[in-house]
């Protein structure tokens, strides 16, 4: 593994499952963490990851989907490191969205996912991205889904999410259009697009947190993302960009050949012919 001593990172939802996985990686790698969460035990966890990984860990109680926090987390990591080298935009939830649901109960789901899936990501990145140009090897890394990847995952945008595959759905333009302004300025921007990882939004899904045995025997570890991102940065300054990267249930967890820039986002090779 490569080291990342020296490095500022900023993690968004890290007192559990992925994010604190990313946060673990980071700090085990050498890269002071910023890592937040709107719940109240992210300092003690912050603690518990720096004593087990000997990094470097601030644990913030904050709110991505409010612009003040935001800003105050940014100008925490500069202040910590001059600048930020890896953003994760971590942070998420997951909601049914009857697609029949009364139209007050439709617009507060929006609200709710929305604020955080997608208006967290515009507001932390905005944020963060003027301290990312020009650092060297930055890397800003969406978390997405395997639902944006239809063509490998059977076209599976399960009916009654309606509104957290479109946040996902949405991430693409993110990432794709930060991809390209950014990388005039040495900053990298990607997203992970995974299948089902043991984490409690996972589990929350089912009755006492247990998972079925068919989907236990196969579920990624929150580890093996986190392996995941630390191989994406390690790719370097020139590494790719611009990449939705999936992961699947069942199959090597691990960065997947770079791709010809119109596969970039949907994974499928589109040509038009004329
Ligand atoms: N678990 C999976 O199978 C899976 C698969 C694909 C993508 N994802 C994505 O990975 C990311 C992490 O998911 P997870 O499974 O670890 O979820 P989780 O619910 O276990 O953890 C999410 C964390 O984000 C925090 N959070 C929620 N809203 C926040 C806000 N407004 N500001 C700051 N923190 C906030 C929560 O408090 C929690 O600690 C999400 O974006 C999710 O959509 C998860």
């Amino acid at each position: 593994m490569s080291r990342l001593d020296g490095k500022t990172a900023v993690v968004s939802g890290a007192a559990r499952g992925l994010g604190r996985a990313f946060a673990e990686a980071l700090a085990g790698a050498g890269t002071h963490v910023i890592a937040f969460d709107i719940a109240s035990n992210m300092p003690a966890v912050a603690s518990e990851i720096a004593a087990a990984t000997g990094g470097r860990v601030d644990g913030v109680v904050a709110d991505v989907s409010q612009r003040a926090d935001c800003e105050r987390i940014v100008a925490h990591a500069v202040a910590a490191g001059g600048g930020i080298d890896v953003l994760v935009n971590n942070a998420g939830v997951w909601r049914e969205t009857p697609v029949d649901s009364d139209w007050e109960t439709a617009l507060a789901d929006w609200d709710y996912i929305m604020d955080t899936n997608l208006k967290g990501v515009l507001m932390l990145s905005r944020a963060a991205i003027p301290h990312m140009k020009g650092r060297v090897n930055a890397n800003l890394v969406n978390i997405s889904t395997y639902y944006v990847l239809p063509a490998r995952s059977g076209g599976t945008n399960p009916p009654r999410t309606d509104l957290y595959a479109a946040s996902k759905w949405a991430l693409n333009g993110f990432t794709d259009a930060w991809a390209g302004h950014l990388a005039a300025h040495g900053v990298r921007v990607n997203a992970l697009a995974m299948g089902a990882v043991d984490t409690p939004m996972l589990r929350n899904l089912f009755a006492d947190g247990q998972l079925p045995p068919d989907l236990a025997a196969g579920v990624m570890p929150s580890s093996a993302i986190a392996g995941l991102l630390l191989d994406l940065i390690a790719e370097g300054p020139s590494g790719r960009t611009g990449e939705n990267i999936g992961a699947w249930v069942g199959s090597p967890v691990e960065l997947p050949p770079r791709k010809v820039p119109h596969e970039r986002i949907t994974g499928i090779n589109i040509r038009i012919e004329h």
